[in-house]
């Protein structure tokens, strides 16, 4: 486990934008694992800004989101496939029949086990982004999912839902299942890249990395990956307590 902690979330968002540009450098036919949420925000905005200054491609990859809301439309703004869409793939050159998400059709469950038989197909992925919930959810494996899971439907934790009100008009309108890789398909991976930014996301990273390898702490299944990296500024970072150990100046 390799934990990088920056002095600034803008620093620690254009590390991962470093990591991710290197990944598709090294392989351009990467299979990039992708994640939604106000972290990476700043992390598809510096790819954007690669893919127009200096001529980055995304033309031989292919990308797998981490999830997708259920009992939304896939084309309702809040769904995370419109949130790819406007903050990503409609300024790159990423083949849009290759940027999957799950689909929201009529049977989930059906759904789950497609896209679950698809990354094995297409994949595996290259490189994992993912960012963390306060709970330490991953994707949207809340506290005390096996991981053992493949991709499945689940119900979104209260602190979730509570977490994730800030888009919608009303608290009661944030859908209450998706559907989410299992912890297993994101340990499938082959490389994974966590980004923390924050002090609200600080005692759940000491959890992941620090706690015992446990179901109440999702990410803490990282542990176990033979190549992953956390990035933190020193926000997210500050609960732990050798920090100067990981500091990025
Ligand atoms: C999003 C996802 C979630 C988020 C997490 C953090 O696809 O899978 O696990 O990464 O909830 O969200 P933010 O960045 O909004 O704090």
């Amino acid at each position: 486990m390799k934990i990088e902690i920056y002095p600034t979330a803008a620093a620690a968002e254009q590390a991962v934008v470093s990591k991710i540009l290197a990944q598709v450098a090294q392989n351009p036919q990467s299979v990039l694992g992708l994640a939604t949420g106000g972290t990476m925000e700043a992390v598809y905005g510096g790819l954007i800004s690669a893919h127009e200054r200096t001529g980055t491609s995304f033309a031989g990859c292919a990308s797998f989101n981490l999830d997708e809301y259920l009992d939304l439309s896939a084309n309702d703004p809040n769904s995370y496939r419109s949130y790819m869409e406007s903050k990503f793939f409609d300024h790159v050159d990423l083949p849009r029949d290759r940027c999957y998400l799950p689909d929201v059709g009529p049977d989930p469950e059906a759904s789950a086990a497609r896209y679950e038989n698809l990354i094995r197909e297409v994949g595996p992925v290259d490189l994992q982004l993912l960012g963390i919930g306060g709970n330490g959810h991953i994707g949207f494996n809340e506290p005390l999912t096996p991981f053992s899971t493949t991709t499945h439907v689940t119900d979104l934790s209260p602190k979730t839902i509570e977490a994730n009100a800030r888009y919608f008009v009303h608290k009661n309108e944030v859908p209450r299942r998706a559907i989410t890789m299992g912890i297993a398909t994101i340990l499938s991976a082959r490389s994974v890249v966590l980004l923390a930014t924050g002090r609200q996301k600080a005692s759940a990273i000491l959890a992941a990395i620090k706690g015992p390898k446990t179901e109440r702490c999702p990410a803490s299944a990282l542990q176990g990956h033979e190549s992953v990296t956390f990035v933190l500024d020193s926000l997210a970072g500050s609960a732990l307590e050798d920090v100067s150990l990981y500091a990025i100046s």
